[in-house]
């Protein structure tokens, strides 16, 4: 009873805590040096009397902060508040600090600078959205007379510094664990620019899966290496008996090269080390706060590393898992699981390219290509809620947006700002996520946000003709695609998620008026981009794969075009040819016009460029390059091997595969039509929708298919077996056949 009063009482107070945040004041360090690195620690003591209830602690800052309560960490997130555009938004979270609480009190909370003030962005740029660190927090107390205390931020604070000298997310941490948080100073109360401030909605990021060292060796210089066996994102724990005052250097890697050198080339400007200096002469366990690496591989200096005193532990946003999937394959396992690792990998509070190199933003079109395959992978609703309201106040008035939200470098010049299959993330992602989690509020809200890129495009489009400068097909082998084919299926698709998104929120004379708009723009294309013969005039996969998964072509046209690309798939030895944007469609494609059994074949494909050529190579996640280690000379390319971008096949897996998919959006209805084809003798896939988990589970015996699925409580399912019957099914266990030929 007491438990649940309680819990009323706090979360009654936690509207509340936004205004209460408004009583506290911010305060900064008061020392006067421009030391940006210098990191500061802030203080309060107080004592308790009463007997206590409860207590909250609602808090904030600029830069990433760590806070502990008589030493013990107040919640678990790393990098807390967490990553906006800092211009607009700024999160806060709350935690219930009831159980930490004693009769005298030291509240400690340590920031970094993080995204906000520490070394970030490709030019390693220093206090990007301000100077240094500031605290904003208040503490409240109910005592059980009924009675409140509240201990705010304000000049009361102290500030000092601490065991943490250094940190930046590139360049690693430096932590002298000699040193006791001190020096202490007045702080400095300070006014700021207003911004939003809001409560996180979405999970942090966390601690999860630890790695213990699946090798250690000595290098030629004579340095340990460990290799953890799985490339990842986060932090080595090392747990260390030396001397007092001993330094120990931890730097990170991805790769070994074809000699089996530690490979670092890829990482630019990220020095990816860090740095402890120890203690005491007894066993110390030690790790980062503030900074988070990409690697497979450490290498160590000033200690011995064995199995038991180091762990590798991957550091992500606490999303629940959403899907699974399985088949006979064990490289298309292995595919699975890499695609999972690059999405636990680059889910770092806001959807990254990459978790390496000097670089990890939130690059727009990286996070729509992949936005379908993560959906299937994880719960990403809150993850996309949180970014997508990133992305509508990153817009600009003008209606573009931004190539990475947030917007690190601020560009003024919109068309810097836009482009194609990049900014179309403010169509796709909420229209992804609609389909998956059928939440119509949420598409509300974001609508004003989809009709603005359209608006943006078409304002920029003389003569109905989007040739914006871009990325085009980023990264794609062979034959260019050119831009202005890729702006116009762009506009035109983006075009039709407004249509779609209109029609849910009967918003009829947009739906006219889009309606109108989308036969204007696939006119001019077919006039622009594909003659007479209905030949495309970028003769590349991707140039077909677009026009058929968009819709551009008429029917006879489309007929044509499969074959245009059935043949340069042939041509390129049963091999794809696409980058970023071709191939999170090609598959899909190409089983939407009944060649499922090509799509296998290029699933299958082993040799460069293909899904599993990385496997063959050891791969443990996905790579931004097809040939990131090169098919002739096994050299490495210095390129990201960790890029979730081409694991965007993962949607087709479990969609195609196992079919699984939403007839209606968030999967009140649901279809089932696995495609068994590939070799493959049985698949498992299964997704946990907002009504429960569905499965999908085939199998083949010569000519016979057999399917069990399992359908939610409040859903129905259609099932498409392989010979194209179709069956209507309730909830529970279902079983069907089928012959195959
Ligand atoms: C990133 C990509 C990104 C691209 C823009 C790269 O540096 O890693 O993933 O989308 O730039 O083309």
């Amino acid at each position: 009873m007491r438990k649940i009063f309680l819990l009323v009482l706090l979360s009654g107070t936690l509207s509340a805590h936004a205004q209460s945040l408004s009583d506290a004041k911010w305060v900064t360090p008061s020392w006067k040096d421009t030391n940006a690195a210098r990191i500061p620690v802030f203080d309060k003591s107080f004592s308790v009397e009463k007997k206590i209830r409860g207590a909250t602690l609602a808090i904030t800052a600029h830069g990433i902060y760590e806070a502990t309560l008589n030493g013990r960490r107040i919640g678990n997130a790393y990098f807390a508040p967490g990553w906006t555009n800092y211009d607009k938004r700024l999160q806060y979270q709350q935690y219930d600090i009831t159980k930490l609480l004693s009769a005298k009190n030291d509240l400690r909370i340590t920031i970094a600078g993080g995204w906000y003030w520490g070394a970030f962005g490709h030019d390693l740029m220093v206090n990007r959205y301000g100077d240094g660190a500031a605290l904003l927090l208040n503490l409240t107390i109910f005592f059980e007379d009924g009675t409140t205390q509240q201990f705010v931020s304000d000049e009361s604070w102290r500030c000092g510094t601490g065991p943490v000298r250094y940190a930046d997310f590139y360049t690693g941490e430096v932590f002298d664990a000699r040193v006791q948080p001190g020096s202490w100073q007045k702080v400095q109360v300070k006014n700021f620019p207003p911004v939003d401030l809001v409560e996180t909605i979405n999970e942090p990021v966390t601690q999860h899966e630890k790695f213990v060292p699946r090798n250690i060796f000595q290098d030629s210089t004579h340095r340990y290496v460990i290799d953890f066996g799985q490339n990842l994102a986060g932090f080595v724990r090392i747990k260390v008996h030396g001397n007092k005052g001993d330094t120990i250097r931890v730097e990170h890697a991805e790769m070994l090269d074809k000699h089996g050198h530690f490979f670092t080339a890829n990482l630019r400007d990220a020095r990816a080390t860090d740095i402890y200096i120890l203690n005491s002469d007894g066993t110390e366990t030690l790790e980062p706060h503030f900074t988070y690496h990409g690697f497979r591989y450490a290498r160590v200096t000033g200690f011995v590393p064995a199995k038991n005193n180091c762990l590798a532990v991957a550091l992500h946003n606490d999303i629940a898992t959403a899907g699974t999937f399985a088949c006979s394959n064990p490289l298309l396992n292995q595919l699975q699981r890499n695609i999972t690792w690059s999405l636990n990998s680059n889910f770092m509070d806001v959807p990254t390219d990459c978790p390496q190199r000097s670089e990890r933003l939130g690059w727009t079109g990286d996070a729509q290509v992949f936005g379908q395959t993560a959906a299937y992978n994880r719960n990403v609703q809150k993850f996309f809620a949180k970014w997508l309201a990133d992305v509508r106040t990153e817009q600009g008035v003008d209606g573009s947006v931004p190539v990475m939200v947030p917007d690190l470098y601020h560009r003024s010049d919109s068309l810097k700002r836009s482009c194609a299959g990049w900014g179309d993330a403010a169509t796709i992602i909420p229209w992804t996520m609609f389909r998956m989690y059928g939440d119509t509020p949420a598409l509300a809200k974001q609508y004003e946000s989809m009709k603005a890129w359209v608006g943006y495009i078409e304002n920029n489009s003389p003569g109905l003709l989007w040739t914006a400068r871009g990325y085009g097909d980023w990264y794609a082998p062979g034959d260019t695609t050119a831009l202005a084919y890729i702006d116009q299926c762009f506009f035109a698709y983006s075009t039709q998620l407004v249509i779609n998104a209109a029609s849910v929120l009967s918003k009829k004379e947009d739906s006219i008026r889009y309606a109108k708009l989308l036969t204007e723009i696939k006119k001019a294309f077919l006039k622009n981009d594909i003659d007479a013969d209905g030949n495309a005039l970028s003769n590349t996969q991707t140039a077909y794969v677009l026009a058929l998964q968009f819709d551009m072509l008429p029917d006879s046209l489309a007929q044509k075009a499969i074959v245009h690309l059935e043949n340069l798939v042939h041509q390129n030895g049963d091999r794809l040819s696409t980058g970023f944007l071709g191939t999170p469609y090609l598959l899909h494609v190409l089983s939407k016009y009944g060649r499922t059994k090509l799509a296998y074949t290029l699933l299958n494909q082993q040799t460069c460029p293909s899904w599993l050529y990385p496997i063959t190579r050891s791969a443990t996640t996905i790579w931004e390059r097809w040939d990131a280690i090169r098919p002739a000379d096994s050299s490495l390319q210095q390129t990201s091997f960790n890029h979730y971008a081409y694991g965007a096949v993962g949607d087709w897996l479990f969609g195609n595969i196992a079919g699984i998919t939403p007839l209606e959006p968030g999967f009140k209805k649901i279809k089932i039509a696995p495609q068994p084809g590939g070799g493959l003798t049985w698949a498992k896939a299964s997704y946990i929708s907002s009504f429960g988990k569905i499965t999908s589970w085939w199998n083949l015996k010569k000519n016979r298919c057999t399917l069990a699925v399992d359908i939610p409580a409040n859903t129905k399912a259609l099932v498409v077996m392989p010979d194209k019957k179709e069956f209507h099914v309730g909830p529970g266990h279902h079983v069907f056949r089928a012959h195959v030929e």
